[in-house]
């Protein structure tokens, strides 16, 4: 019986039995399943994550199950015959028989065109676990805030795996561990809202920025106009016009200067954090290109450095600055400035910022509560204080308001609890502490040397002035003024102590 079936038959006969069969059935149908996703996904303009997690990741796996089970089906059926017929317990290869030659070039075909595809198809699953729709969109919830910032900001077409993994199979092999651990968190609601930072984990910047920017190519100095709104009935403006001092150069050329020259290329900065969130840094040690230590501290008691943990010590490197390069939330001022001054908020509008910024300010519960109290405050502000101008000027009022719930919708996400408050920007000193959590003219070393403060030190002030009443202009730099008269308080305490996220503003 088994002999007659044998010679009709072209494949070895262990393959013929049910748990082979059903493996042959489980690859073919998901090869199919595959190519058909495959066209998909190249024909159209999808982008959604989930084609993706079921065409590179799920199908190939079942792919792989079914094509183990038919060599297992095979071992099992060659050993049940061994048990009954005394045949030897391996199979015998004998390339001199046809049929043998046959099936071998077969497997060696079948073999090579599989590890073909399957290379093709690592390559996909590679792409798409780098992919933005597979970053930012697969748990649409939790990277909500993460993604909508991003899209708004200078990074938008640069993936997320460009910062957060960069270039290697290390860091793609150890970030996708910890994708892992995500998954879980995500699945049994174990992860933190909103998301901590900074990533304690987060791979050196130098080597993920750097592939884009590197500070030897920077040079010379930024201009940078700052326009702002000030709180009154007449929304006075009010403008800074600086020139940062970038900088930038390699000590090779001798070509050296500003921020970037002083933190990165040539010296090395180390620093204690208080906690966690390094906002708070007590104790520095800067080392220069020829080696000499200089060690600068706001507290008297770490000066000696015997009581520092080593452990704890952090280099400081792009992100210490640049912590938010492209997840930008901002503040209801600094998003309001901005919208009213490339006109999309209606500034003939008495008092719009003021009362758009108390609309703004409130943290709420839920979105939908928001848009209503943003809607209600604005226009009950109008129709109590200025009832005609309330009738006049209704699509004026009307466009201020949607404009006032996008700028809620994209900066606080209640179900994740992040927002502008959250995450604290490093750049610059005037929501939070930021170059001043060194530069606050605090930190002293022990000959007497410290950390500057001095306005001049990163940026020149070229024009300021609300341009009817005040308007200076000298590219030496000006002496700096504030909109209203605040006397010395500038000199003494930081622009952050009032206008900061801790100050409500
Ligand atoms: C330009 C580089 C860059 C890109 C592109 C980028 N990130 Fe980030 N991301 C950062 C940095 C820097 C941090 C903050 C690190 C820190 O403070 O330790 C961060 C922080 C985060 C955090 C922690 C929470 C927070 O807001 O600080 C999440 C979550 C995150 N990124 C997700 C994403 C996702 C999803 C994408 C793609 C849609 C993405 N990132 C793209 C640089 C980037
Ligand atoms: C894959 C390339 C790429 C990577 C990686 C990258 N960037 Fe950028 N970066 C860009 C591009 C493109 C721009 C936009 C340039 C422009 O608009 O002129 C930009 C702009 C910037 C700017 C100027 C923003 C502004 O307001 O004009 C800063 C600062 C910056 N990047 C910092 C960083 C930091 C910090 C990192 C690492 C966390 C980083 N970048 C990683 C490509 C990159
Ligand atoms: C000491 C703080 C500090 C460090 C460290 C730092 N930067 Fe900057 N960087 C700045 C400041 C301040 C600016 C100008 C302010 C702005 O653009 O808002 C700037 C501007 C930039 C710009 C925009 C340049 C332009 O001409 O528009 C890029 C790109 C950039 N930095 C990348 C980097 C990268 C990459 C690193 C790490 C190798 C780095 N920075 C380290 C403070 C820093
Ligand atoms: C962790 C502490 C720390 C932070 C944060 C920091 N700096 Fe510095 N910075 C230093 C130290 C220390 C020096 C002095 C180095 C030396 O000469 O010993 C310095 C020097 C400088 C200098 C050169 C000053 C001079 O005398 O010419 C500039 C410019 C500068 N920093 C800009 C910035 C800017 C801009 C920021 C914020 C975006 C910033 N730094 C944030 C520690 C810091
Ligand atoms: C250690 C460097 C440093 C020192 C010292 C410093 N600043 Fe700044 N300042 C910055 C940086 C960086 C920015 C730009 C931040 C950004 O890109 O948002 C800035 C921004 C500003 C702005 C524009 C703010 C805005 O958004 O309109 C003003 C005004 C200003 N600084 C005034 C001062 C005055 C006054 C002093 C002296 C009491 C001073 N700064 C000292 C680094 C410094
Ligand atoms: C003692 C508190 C205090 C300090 C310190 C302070 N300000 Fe102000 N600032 C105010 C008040 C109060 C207003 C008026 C509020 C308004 O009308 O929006 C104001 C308004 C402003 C405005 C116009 C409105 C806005 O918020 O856009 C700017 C710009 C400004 N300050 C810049 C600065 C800068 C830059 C520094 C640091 C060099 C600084 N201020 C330090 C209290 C302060």
């Amino acid at each position: 019986m088994e002999n007659v079936s044998d010679t009709t038959r072209k494949l070895p006969s262990s393959f013929y039995n049910i748990i082979s069969f059903v493996g042959v059935g489980i690859a073919g149908l998901s090869f199919v399943a595959i190519i058909f996703l495959f066209l998909v996904d190249f024909f159209t303009e999808t982008s959604t994550p989930y084609l993706g997690i079921i065409n590179y990741l799920i199908f190939p796996g079942i792919l792989i199950l079914g094509l183990l089970l038919i060599p297992l089906g095979m071992w099992r059926e060659h050993r049940r015959r061994t048990k009954f017929h005394s045949l030897p317990s391996l199979p015998r290869v004998d390339l001199n028989i046809p049929h043998h030659r046959r099936m071998f070039v077969l497997v060696v075909a079948v073999t090579a065109l599989f590890l073909l595809l399957t290379g093709v198809g690592s390559y996909q699953a590679y792409e798409f676990t780098e992919s933005t729709a597979f970053c930012g969109k697969t748990c649409h919830e939790v990277m909500e805030p993460e993604y909508t910032a991003y899209q708004g900001s200078p990074h938008a077409r640069v993936t997320c795996a460009g910062c957060h993994v960069g270039p290697g199979a290390g860091w793609y092999v150890q970030s996708k561990l910890s994708g892992l651990y995500q998954v879980y968190s995500v699945a049994f609601n174990k992860y933190p809202r909103p998301i901590p930072t900074p990533i304690t984990n987060l791979r050196p910047a130098r080597e993920t920025c750097e592939q884009c920017h590197w500070p030897q190519a920077f040079y010379g100095s930024k201009q940078s106009q700052r326009v702002h709104f000030m709180k009154d009935e007449a929304n006075t403006k009010w403008v800074y016009n600086i020139l940062i001092k970038i900088g930038g150069g390699t000590p090779e050329l001798g070509h050296t200067s500003g921020i970037h020259w002083h933190m990165n290329i040539a010296n090395k900065i180390e620093y204690l954090p208080a906690d966690e969130t390094r906002e708070v840094i007590p104790w520095v040690r800067s080392t220069n290109a020829k080696g000499e230590v200089t060690v600068y501290t706001a507290d008297p008691s770490l000066a000696d450095g015997a009581t520092i943990d080593q452990s704890k010590l952090r280099v400081m490197d792009c992100i210490d600055c640049h912590n938010r390069p492209t997840h930008i939330f901002k503040s209801p001022n600094i998003a309001l400035n901005a919208a009213m001054n490339f006109g999309a908020i209606d500034i003939s509008l008495p008092s719009i910022k003021a009362t758009a910024f108390e609309a703004l300010k409130p943290e709420y519960e839920t979105k939908e509560a928001a848009l209503a109290a943003i809607d209600s405050t604005i226009h009950a502000f109008y129709a109590g204080n200025y009832p005609e101008l309330a009738a006049q000027k209704q699509p004026q009022i009307d466009a201020a308001v949607q404009r006032v719930q996008e700028i809620y919708l994209k900066n606080n996400f209640p179900a994740m609890k992040s927002s502008w408050r959250s995450y604290p920007d490093h750049i610059g000193h005037y929501l939070s502490p930021g170059c001043y959590r060194c530069h606050d003219g605090k930190h002293q070393s022990a000959e007497g040397k410290v950390i500057t403060r001095d306005c001049t030190a990163c940026h020149l002030i070229i024009e300021q002035g609300d341009g009817v009443t005040v308007k200076e202009s000298n590219l030496a730099g000006l002496e700096f003024r504030h909109p209203i008269d605040i006397g010395d308080a500038w000199k003494e305490s930081s622009c952050h102590e009032c206008h900061g996220i801790a100050a409500g503003m």
